[in-house]
């Protein structure tokens, strides 16, 4: 592929935009600048820098952002800045997405992508990879409310009732619940249905990856390898 090309697929801008930035002698690889924007470059293991800035050639990325509190997920976000805000501008280019969503006041582990049929994969309701949450309740955590959960409750417009997959008291105000679907606010509304409240919302886990060993602070993000997108695979 033409280093402009090479350059549009990672998001730094329009065509001719990118053989600017080549011809003025912005781009190197392997420490050599090449100012010829027409130049044949192998992508496979592509190692470039852009105005001193290293990159590595992707042809898709997969993102694991731990997302903090009062940002949306939505493309048009409204009342808090998206969760775009938080990645290069690069990212935006590429049309990377939020897989699924969460609530703008939930917080931990959210994936984004610009692989459209893994978005896809990722979000149908039929690929039951289970995801867990721990939620901070208003009152105490009882055994009746684990059971109710376990066991199933109705939510106002579900044609039956949804149960977690698995469900354990953390602590005297802390529940993890481990769905398998996703629906709209289905943890809020399953302890609302419940008999208590949700106060504070976090995933902290999606198929077999963890939040915890992604050690991402708030906000920050990181690339996932192929053994980490494997853990996302249903059973
Ligand atoms: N369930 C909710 O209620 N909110 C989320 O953001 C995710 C799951």
């Amino acid at each position: 592929m033409t280093l402009d090309k090479i350059l549009q697929s990672q998001g730094f801008g329009s065509r001719k935009w990118c053989a600017e930035l080549v011809d003025d002698g912005e781009v190197s690889i392997n420490g050599e600048v090449v100012d010829d924007s027409r130049e044949r470059v192998e992508t496979a293991g592509l190692q470039f820098k852009v105005f001193g800035e290293s990159w590595t050639y992707r042809e898709h990325v997969y993102i694991a952002l731990n997302k903090p509190a009062n940002f949306e997920c939505s493309r048009k976000a409204s009342h808090h800045p998206g969760v775009l805000t938080l990645l290069p501008e690069q990212f935006h280019r590429r049309d990377v997405q939020p897989v699924g969503r969460l609530d703008h006041d939930t917080t931990g582990l959210l994936l984004m992508s610009d692989d459209g049929p893994f978005i896809h994969r990722q979000s149908s309701p039929r690929h039951h990879v289970p995801k867990v949450y721990v939620a901070t309740t208003h009152d105490a955590v009882t055994p009746e409310l684990v059971t109710l959960l376990l066991e199933g409750v109705q939510l106002h417009d579900e044609p039956a009732p949804l149960a977690a997959v698995s469900c354990r008291m953390v602590a005297g105000h802390r529940i993890e619940i481990v769905l398998a679907e996703g629906k709209y606010h289905q943890v809020k509304r399953m302890l609302a249905a419940a008999g208590n409240h949700c106060v504070a919302l976090c995933r902290a886990q999606i198929g077999k990856l963890t939040l915890e060993e992604l050690h991402l602070a708030e906000g920050a993000w990181c690339y996932l390898s192929d053994a980490q997108l494997a853990l996302l695979a249903p059973d």
